[in-house]
């Protein structure tokens, strides 16, 4: 049985109820004739940059079929990102993260259901048919070194000898007619499964869906599943109703149902053929340099009536209100944290420190410290796990009377409780993304791509909690004492103003 929050039908179908439910809540923006070559990019950014930022659909693109468009800030409110994930739409901050995880912990196994038709068929185009060029590309900003069809795409493999099937989101250029480039970090389970079909000697098959159902594709594009995990069945889980999908007859791989786009192909080794990828404007908010990615030959390509490529070019933080999808990869983080570590009581991964599909830059985990060497313990846990060990810096531990979601408290704890001589450790050679500015591009060269990060314990010493000087602010109970006697005070009224002033 499908959820039903208020007037919002859980889940969604298509990534096409998704935008007409934001145009039945207002927030949506249609934008007829914006060129790909940068005004979708810019009108994006400025549209992101408004205090509730409206789903943003273009039509009528120069240069391209009616009807093929391309929408962009999809999850960019709390509010839209809780109906992406089927939660109460009212939830913001540390609840929102706690109710994902709940919902990520409960989720059952629901197995994706083979079809033999879907909207996906309506057009395929074989062989010599095949051109990407006939869909919308941005170049996203003006740095951008070519035009990236694939910025929130769900891409899919199989395992070769497993046979789970795996998706990730990894940035798409358009190279040529029936070729792209596909920019996957070393690490990721679709980089190693790919180097098993490359060690082999074979290509590998792919699958890039450019539009699909929203919480299929942030299934795939947020470190959410594990090693041996099908997200098919993930999605399916949270949706609580199968994805639908139909067995390719080239390929053999699930190809969702209800996508917008598919381009089908195969992976070929970087060593036999290569190209340049970007540069590309990336999610800490600075352009990264253009790097050697491979080829994916486009055999095959499917696509709706009037299809709609999902556009999640990484803005630079922090937006307001934006990239509230953060909530995803807090709940993730939590989740696995608290597998190793007790009593965590909230986890915050900070628009501020980006967050492309990973907990970024500025993680906060808040405990209530129970041993001597707990919040060491919690912040290494945060730093190793799945959700957070890739392109991290800064790990800060603080005790659960501050909220990790409120930066000023966290700001304040780190201040007042983080003794820099004791309570920061570095750990040198981790995992690293290729988009961190601060990576050394000659390291980055020879193929080291790791940095260092800072576990900040920004929590009272353990064995002072009694003894440490309270907190110097009146304690619930007694505001609540003080303001039974002056009701007038509660509430954002103010009282009245004395006569003789
Ligand atoms: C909008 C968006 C864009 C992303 N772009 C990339 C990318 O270009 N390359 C990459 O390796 N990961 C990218 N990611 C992160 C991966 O999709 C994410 O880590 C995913 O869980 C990887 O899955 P895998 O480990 O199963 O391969 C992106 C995520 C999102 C949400």
């Amino acid at each position: 049985m499908d959820l039903l929050l208020g007037a919002v039908p859980f889940p969604y179908e298509d990534l096409r109820e998704f935008i007409r439910d934001a145009e039945r809540e207002n927030e949506l923006q249609l934008v007829m004739g914006a060129e790909e070559e940068l005004e979708i990019g810019v009108v994006t950014e400025v549209m992101a940059k408004k205090p509730l930022p409206p789903v943003v659909l273009f039509d009528r693109i120069p240069g391209k079929p009616p009807g093929f468009r391309v929408v962009s800030n999809l999850f960019n409110t709390e509010k839209r990102t809780a109906r992406v994930l089927g939660l109460d739409d009212s939830l913001t901050g540390i609840r929102m993260v706690r109710a994902w995880k709940e919902k990520l912990e409960q989720r059952p196994v629901v197995k994706p259901v083979e079809v033999s038709d879907g909207p996906v068929m309506e057009n395929v185009l074989k062989e010599d048919e095949v051109d990407v060029s006939r869909f919308p590309a941005p170049r996203w900003s003006k740095y951008d070194g070519g035009r990236f069809i694939g910025t929130g795409c769900s891409v899919i493999t199989k395992h070769p000898d497993e046979g789970w099937v795996n998706v990730g989101t990894y940035r798409v250029m358009v190279v040529g007619r029936d070729e792209v480039s596909i920019n996957i970090a070393g690490g990721k389970h679709g980089d190693l499964i790919r180097k098993l079909y490359w060690e082999r000697g074979m290509n590998c098959p792919i699958a890039i869906s450019l539009g699909q159902e929203p919480t299929f594709f942030v299934m795939g594009g947020y470190q959410l599943t594990g090693w041996g995990e099908s997200v098919f069945d993930a999605a399916g889980g949270i949706r609580r109703k199968p994805v639908k999908y139909i067995v390719s007859e080239l390929t053999g791989l699930p190809i969702p149902a209800t996508s917008e786009v598919v381009l089908e192909g195969e992976l070929i080794p970087t060593w036999v053929k290569s190209v340049y990828d970007g540069p590309f404007g990336e999610w800490p908010g600075y352009v990264t340099p253009a790097k050697k990615c491979p080829v994916v030959k486009v055999k095959r390509i499917y696509y709706r009536d009037n299809p709609i490529i999902q556009g999640n070019p990484p803005l630079k933080p922090p937006l307001p209100e934006a990239l509230a999808i953060n909530v995803v990869s807090s709940a993730a983080l939590w989740r696995e944290v608290e597998q190793h570590v007790p009593e965590v009581k909230g986890v915050w991964c900070a628009n501020e420190g980006g967050t492309g599909g990973v907990a970024g830059f500025w993680v906060v985990v808040s405990i209530k410290q129970r041993y001597p060497g707990h919040a060491k313990q919690a912040g290494l846990a945060a730093a190793a796990c799945r959700a957070g060990a890739y392109a991290g810096r800064f790990v800060i531990v603080v005790d659960d009377d501050i909220d990790p979601s409120n930066l000023q408290e966290v700001v304040w704890a780190v201040a007042t409780r983080c003794d820099p001589e004791k309570d920061i450790d570095i750990i040198r050679g981790c995992w690293d993304s290729p988009v961190d500015p601060l990576l050394d591009p000659k390291k980055a060269e020879e193929g080291d791509i790791t940095n260092t990060r800072a576990i900040i314990n920004a929590c009272r010493p353990y064995h002072r909690l009694a003894s440490f000087p309270p907190v110097a602010t009146a304690d619930k109970e007694l505001v609540e004492k003080v303001l039974k006697k002056f009701p007038q005070l509660s509430g954002d009224k103010r009282m009245e103003l004395p006569a003789h002033r």
